[in-house]
């Protein structure tokens, strides 16, 4: 079959993969090729069990690979065959080095950057995926412009806003599309081609040009804003526990107010995942290195206020039970960073368990979906163990701390939980999931984030 257009995407992660999956089912007129460096993930891709979960995504890959969506790790030939190559590498932060820890690592990009360039024998429109520092695509630009005569490449910024857990769903019904073009000939014809894709479902009032440096920015800002809701309501979260005051209530008495919207206003353990933490540390780098202290300091607040609220969830932990945790088993419910999705990257549920193996307790991890990645994250420490399922993790049990909000957790018999747990049992709520009055009348002294806790004096 012709196809009107190749599309390809180097990196098939979270981002690639549902992403290039949606384009394959809205447009049957493009072939959309995803290459990865990594055998196994491609492996896993051509068969009946994906690499990554992600609601809904299974069907969507099943009902067009094959047809228009294709996984290889070949990666020349795809290069070569490709009108549009969109980014989607990993660019964690850097671990060496200058920027050490806050300026993203752009190795992986730089290389895609290269072979990109080797591989191409026609002109091609590069579009950044990846969150990127502002202004990487100018030396995109400038890398593949650089050498090959006669091949022209245009680089747009095109990031990704979808969620996990809902990436499917983002995906079909995007907020917004944007797209930041150079503001040349060239750049907005590239622009036109690339709002040519998502015109095919995305009404046209919802895709937004800009240019480069602005689409870029905007990533990392929309994600700072977000991240700087959680860790605003989680500061409030303590201040609760303090006095009166119940937070869900706060939160919804100023969620009210149109001026500030209802969502992202859930206190917590704290936020995770692989965006927010590591967009913040690059804007608070990208503003040192012009000189913005002050600015840089404000938003750095916003990490250290979400490591400090993991620090207190386990500090509360210990205080409620009688100052030790030596020799007990604390049962940590849920280790993905949220609901609905296996990945655990920078998940809080990686500092709770560190802090309480270090307070010498036998941890149990339990996870509908993400166990396989908590393993290799927890690969060497001693004294956890790992459950598929919860009842079993619990027998016998001293603690549970709930620390994602996967809705099987609400559903648990609870009265079972009770009878298989030591006494007093111990129950702390890290997401505010569950219905505390009715555990606290089965038992459990229940402590929730932001408000009072439930204890019995007795033992029931
Ligand atoms: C985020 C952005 O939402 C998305 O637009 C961007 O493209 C990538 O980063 P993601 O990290 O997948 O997406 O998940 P998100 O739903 O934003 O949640 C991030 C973390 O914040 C999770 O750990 C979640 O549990 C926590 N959270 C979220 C809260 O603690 N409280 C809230 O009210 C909302
Ligand atoms: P994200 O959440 O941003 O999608 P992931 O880590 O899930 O991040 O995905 C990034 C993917 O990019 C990984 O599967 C990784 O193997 C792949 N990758 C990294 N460098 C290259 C490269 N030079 N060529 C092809 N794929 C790459």
């Amino acid at each position: 079959m012709d196809f009107e257009k190749r599309i390809l995407c180097i990196g098939a992660g979270y981002v690639g993969g549902p992403t290039m999956a949606v384009i394959a089912d809205k447009c049957p007129g493009y072939r959309v090729e995803l290459v990865d460096i990594s055998e196994e993930r491609i492996r896993r891709w051509n068969s009946d069990d994906l690499p990554i979960y992600e609601p809904g995504l299974d069907e969507i890959v099943k009902r067009n690979r094959g047809k228009n969506l294709f996984f290889t790790t070949d990666i020349p030939r795809a290069i070569a065959e490709a009108d549009i190559i969109f980014v989607s590498v990993n660019t964690p932060t850097k671990t060496f080095g200058q920027g050490a820890g806050q300026a993203a690592d752009l190795q992986y990009w730089e290389k895609t950057a290269r072979e990109i360039l080797r591989h191409s024998k026609t002109d091609k429109i590069v579009v950044e995926k990846s969150t990127l520092p502002v202004r990487t695509a100018e030396a995109m630009e400038r890398i593949l412009n650089s050498r090959r005569e006669g091949v022209h490449f245009e680089v747009l910024s095109n990031p990704e806003f979808l969620a996990e857990g809902t990436a499917v769903e983002d995906l079909l019904d995007p907020d917004r599309v944007l797209v930041g073009c150079m503001n040349t000939e060239s750049g907005r014809r590239a622009c036109e081609d690339l709002e040519a894709v998502y015109r095919h479902w995305v009404e046209p009032s919802h895709i937004l040009r800009t240019n480069v440096w602005s689409a870029e920015l905007s990533k990392l800002v929309a994600n700072a804003f977000l991240a700087q809701r959680i860790s605003s309501i989680n500061g409030i979260s303590a201040l609760c526990e303090k006095t009166e005051a119940d937070v869900d209530e706060v939160s919804r008495a100023i969620g009210f107010d149109s001026r500030i919207g209802s969502r992202f206003l859930r206190a917590g353990v704290g936020f995770g995942g692989s965006c927010f933490k590591k967009d913040i540390l690059n804007l608070v780098y990208i503003c040192r290195q012009h000189g913005l202290e002050e600015v840089a300091q404000y938003w750095e607040q916003v990490v250290r206020i979400n490591f400090w609220q993991h620090d207190r969830f386990v500090s509360n932990m210990i205080s409620e039970m009688f100052n030790t945790i030596a020799g007990k088993v604390m049962v940590v419910m849920g280790f993905a960073f949220k609901a609905n999705t296996g990945d655990t990257r920078e998940s809080p549920a990686i500092r709770v368990v560190q802090r309480l193996v270090e307070e010498c307790a036998c941890v149990r991890v339990t996870d509908p979906k993400a166990l396989g990645n908590a393993r290799r994250d927890l690969e060497g420490v001693e004294y956890v163990s790992f459950y598929d399922d919860p009842y079993e993790a619990l027998e016998g049990a001293h603690a549970l701390a709930l620390v994602t909000d996967w809705a099987c957790y609400r559903d648990l018999d609870y009265r079972r939980v009770y009878q298989l747990m030591e006494k007093p049992a111990f129950l702390f709520d890290g997401r505010n999931l569950l219905d505390h009055e009715a555990l606290f009348d089965i038992g459990f002294n229940v402590y929730p984030i932001g408000k009072a806790p439930l204890r019995h004096l007795t033992v029931k």
